[in-house]
């Protein structure tokens, strides 16, 4: 974090103030909420500079040399097909603390979730989850006017974007702690479909993306205001259908410490609201689109689809 006219949101600086001084609550922000902002920070800082020029090819260490990284393609043919448990959602219907803080962190559009209203956090299990898995984050993957961003295929098929929601194990203190265990991290892949219509049924996202413009430039952030819950993120999904696998993070050190869901139903969105993500930018003020990283190889590894 250097030059403040880099921080174009007064937040954003704010925060930053606010932590690096140890104050821990302003603006309504919990100290839990801020305490988690802080550590996603760190924790993002830790990672490095790393860009999609090259769609991941050039990342080094686990990025190299792991195997078993993600994305891959998935599927049905491919797939072990089998009866899962379906994933139990506990407080994902509850509305969580407000504000929310949406942050361009130069890689994706990020917002890091905080505890419900009453004071829990959203959390998994089920399906092929080894425990149980709290939510932490949500964050983007996208393409451009001419392409499209999704990480994981299915079917071949790429979509326009795929959401990520990134949980952790309440064995492990705090998501980087959680990263350097295979059981460590779950993370809920979605994906979005760009639609020629004006209205969505999707208010939660939509109040997500109608921010988006306030967060155009590298390491700014701005408040999601009312009430949002961690269910509304899934749009009206069917979560009975989904591909599970091992793999890793999909963004430098890449650890191999993600157990993935993969929902094959997919929310429609405008693509007036998709068009959005596509006017953020990097590091380097450049257009931050096509932040997806090229397909891994499964190197034997089972993937496995349920559809009930
Ligand atoms: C992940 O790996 C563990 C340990 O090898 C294995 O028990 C588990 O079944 C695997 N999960 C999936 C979804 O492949
Ligand atoms: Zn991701």
């Amino acid at each position: 974090m250097n030059s403040s006219n880099r921080l174009g949101s007064g937040l954003m600086l704010q925060l930053l103030m606010l932590t690096a001084l140890g104050i821990t609550s302003s603006q309504g922000l919990s100290e839990e909420y801020l305490k988690d902002i802080k550590a996603d920070q760190v924790a993002e800082q830790a990672s490095g500079s790393y860009n999609y020029d090259q769609q991941g090819n050039d990342w080094e260490g686990t990025c190299q040399d792991g195997q078993q990284q993600s994305p891959v393609s998935l599927t049905s043919s491919a797939a072990i097909v089998t009866a899962i448990p379906r994933i139990y959602f506990y407080n994902y219907d509850q509305n969580l603390e407000s504000p929310l803080i949406l942050t361009n962190n130069g890689n994706t559009a990020n917002m890091v979730l905080p505890p419900t209203q009453n004071g829990q956090r959203a959390y998994i299990n089920g399906g092929l989850l080894p425990g149980t898995f709290e939510a932490q984050s949500v964050h983007f993957h996208w393409g451009s006017a001419s392409s499209k961003g999704s990480e994981h295929t299915i079917n071949s098929e790429r979509y326009d974007v795929e959401m990520h929601i990134v949980h952790k194990n309440i064995r492990y203190q705090t998501v980087s702690e959680a990263s350097a265990y295979a059981d460590g991290l779950a993370v809920l892949g979605v994906m979005f479909r760009a639609v020629n219509r004006i209205f969505s049924l999707h208010s939660g996202l939509i109040r997500i993306f109608n921010q988006l413009p306030q967060i155009v430039e590298y390491e700014s952030s701005t408040e999601v205001t009312g009430r949002l819950t961690v269910q509304q993120l899934l749009g009206n999904i069917k979560t009975g259908e989904f591909y599970s696998y091992n793999g890793s993070l999909t963004t430098p050190d890449c650890a191999e410490s993600v157990t993935w869901t993969v929902f094959k139903d997919v929310v429609d969105l405008p693509e007036r609201q998709i068009m959005k993500l596509w006017e953020l930018k990097d590091s380097r003020s450049q257009p931050l689109t096509n932040n997806y990283r090229t397909l891994q190889d499964i190197n034997d590894r089972p993937v496995y689809y349920t559809a009930q």
